[in-house]
């Protein structure tokens, strides 16, 4: 009885979300007791913002999801708790997320050949900032340090190696620029139908 008390305030008070956490991952079956839980581990939850089953978050508190944000299914954002806020995971509002994307701040280190690489720790983590109203595809991976700009678009299943601009969509595996959007419309418009241009 006793055990079973503590599994399920470790599972409500660790800073993880997902399959792992039973009681945390039966919670974002409800959208309400879903985003309870998202405001009570997260950094930041907006309003709005949602985290759907079978999605997978770890270091919570260093990961801020902006309004409207939907984590899908499959995906996993492994934050890390760095005293100088380097492992932060920042998705802006109208972030669009696919299902299956992952998103990581930190590397093993493995400089050292002599010696087995779970041994040599961690590189200083680096954050990753997803800026406002971008759409990362489906499966798409984005590594440690990398900043996706505003309304800029990642093709599914790439992996992000480097920062992106604004309103570029890039694609493959190193991700690479394959077009630019261009709207010519006033930018204070509150929702201007973007034109894209290659
Ligand atoms: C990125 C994307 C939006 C680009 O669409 P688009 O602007 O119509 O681009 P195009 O189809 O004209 O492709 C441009 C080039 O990039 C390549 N390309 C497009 N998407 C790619 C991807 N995901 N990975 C690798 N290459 C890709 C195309 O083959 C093409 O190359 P080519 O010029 O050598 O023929 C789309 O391909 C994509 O990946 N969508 C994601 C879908 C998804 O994840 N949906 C989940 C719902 S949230």
């Amino acid at each position: 009885m006793l055990r079973s008390f503590r599994k399920i305030r470790f599972w409500l008070q660790a800073e993880r979300i997902g399959p792992d956490m039973p009681l945390t991952h039966l919670l974002l079956f409800s959208k309400r007791a879903g985003h309870w839980l998202a405001r009570k581990k997260l950094k930041v939850c907006e309003a709005g913002a949602e985290i759907r089953p079978h999605a997978y978050l770890v270091e919570t508190k260093h990961i801020s999801l902006g309004k409207n944000v939907v984590v899908r299914p499959g995906c996993k954002l492994f934050a890390v708790a760095d005293s100088q806020g380097r492992g932060q995971i920042i998705l802006d509002e109208n972030v669009l997320v696919g299902s299956d994307v992952h998103i990581y701040v930190s590397n093993h280190t493995f400089g050292d050949p002599d010696q087995d690489i779970i041994y040599q720790g961690h590189d200083t983590p680096s954050s990753v900032h997803i800026k406002r109203g971008a759409w990362i595809g489906a499966g798409a991976i984005i590594l440690p340090g990398v900043t996706v700009g505003r309304n800029a678009v990642v093709g599914a299943g790439s992996v992000v190696t480097r920062d992106v601009a604004d309103n570029s969509v890039v694609v493959g595996s190193p991700a690479r620029e394959v077009r630019r959007c261009t709207s010519g419309r006033d930018p204070s418009a509150s929702n201007p139908p973007g034109a894209i241009s290659a």
